[in-house]
């Protein structure tokens, strides 16, 4: 690891001011590299106060920082992660399958990027990623034979729901298959995608990309999706959770979920969230057009109208109260 991120790893760390003569020591390293690395830090954005004849103090101001995500997640979730973090990439997705390409070793991968320069979602439509939103992918091994990508869609969804409502006191609800909105408006998409082994043709990796507009002035997203989109931080109970704590919460409770996420046991809050269970809706699946009532969500995710078609995939483009 370079100076800087040392240093920055031991003051994120610490819960204590740090003297400089105790970071010099502790990495072996001259004062002045000390000092250097602490105004570059400084420069990029980190918030670390110093008080004289006390030290330096590390302050959580929303700037992504692995460290501190990793301080608050639990101790079991912490050991099994690798992170790699960005501060500008074309995707986090695209980043991902490209690892995925090289090796198997190092996962679960969290990437994490404060912008994107060509975030996409669903049918390659581009995902807007200003500075100020989350945009992440979790890379992991596929261990199952049976992969149901839409289950595993779910689940995240879900994971991510638990963790808006415990951080940020507010209820979400789900635009089946992986969209989270408030009040209607789109907060978060997820784009699930499988890396294939050619030869066995077996799914060996999986990437879960996770975009969420946490702070993003809607304003300043395109005009045609301004409309739809809205910006969770503007909906929650509470205004003084970090980009970096809410990190850490959406790993958490994907984490909790995912070893179990193929017996479809988190489903239930899946469907109580639900903004089309219940309601009449179109549903478009490339060419085709499904118009009916959602009568159930199955154990495998699947949307099932009250004629009896079941629809794994496609996007819900119309929802009618009666
Ligand atoms: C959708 O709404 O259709 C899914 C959007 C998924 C966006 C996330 S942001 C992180 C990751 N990187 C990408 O390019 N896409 C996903």
């Amino acid at each position: 690891m370079e100076t800087n991120q040392l240093v920055l790893q031991e003051l994120s760390l610490s819960d204590q001011p740090i003297s400089g003569e105790q970071l010099a020591q502790k990495l072996s390293i001259s004062r002045t590299a000390i000092w250097k690395a602490i105004k570059t830090l400084k420069q990029k954005g980190y918030q670390i106060e110093s008080k004289p004849h006390v030290g330096y103090k590390y302050k959580d101001n929303g700037i992504l920082n692995e460290f501190v995500i990793r301080r608050y997640l639990p101790a079991n979730t912490n050991r099994i992660l690798d992170f790699e973090m960005h501060d500008k990439i074309s995707s986090t997705n695209t980043r991902a399958k490209e690892i995925s390409i090289e090796t198997d070793e190092n996962l679960p991968l969290v990437i994490i990027s404060d912008q994107q320069t060509a975030g996409y979602g669903r049918y390659g439509r581009a995902f807007t990623s200003p500075n100020t939103g989350i945009y992440m992918s979790l890379l992991l091994k596929n261990s199952s034979t049976l992969l149901n990508p839409g289950l595993l869609t779910t689940a995240t969804a879900t994971a991510v729901s638990r963790a808006i409502e415990k951080k940020l006191h507010t209820t979400p609800s789900i635009k089946w298959v992986n969209d989270i909105l408030i009040d209607k408006k789109k907060i978060v998409g997820i784009l699930t995608e499988g890396i294939a082994d050619i030869e066995s043709r077996y799914i060996k990796q999986i990437v879960i990309g996770i975009g969420i507009n946490y702070s993003t002035d809607v304003s300043d997203m395109p005009s045609e999706i301004q409309q739809r989109a809205g910006s969770l931080h503007s909906f929650a109970k509470t205004y003084s959770v970090s980009r970096n704590e809410f990190i850490a919460a959406v790993l958490q409770e994907f984490f909790l979920l995912y070893p179990h996420y193929e017996t479809g046991a988190f489903l239930d809050e899946y469907r109580a969230h639900s903004a089309v269970l219940n309601k009449k809706v179109t549903i478009t699946q490339g060419h085709n057009q499904f118009s009916g009532y959602v009568e159930q969500i199955n154990r495998q995710g699947e949307i099932v109208l009250d004629d009896g078609t079941t629809l794994s995939s496609g996007e819900v483009t119309k929802i009618r109260l009666e």
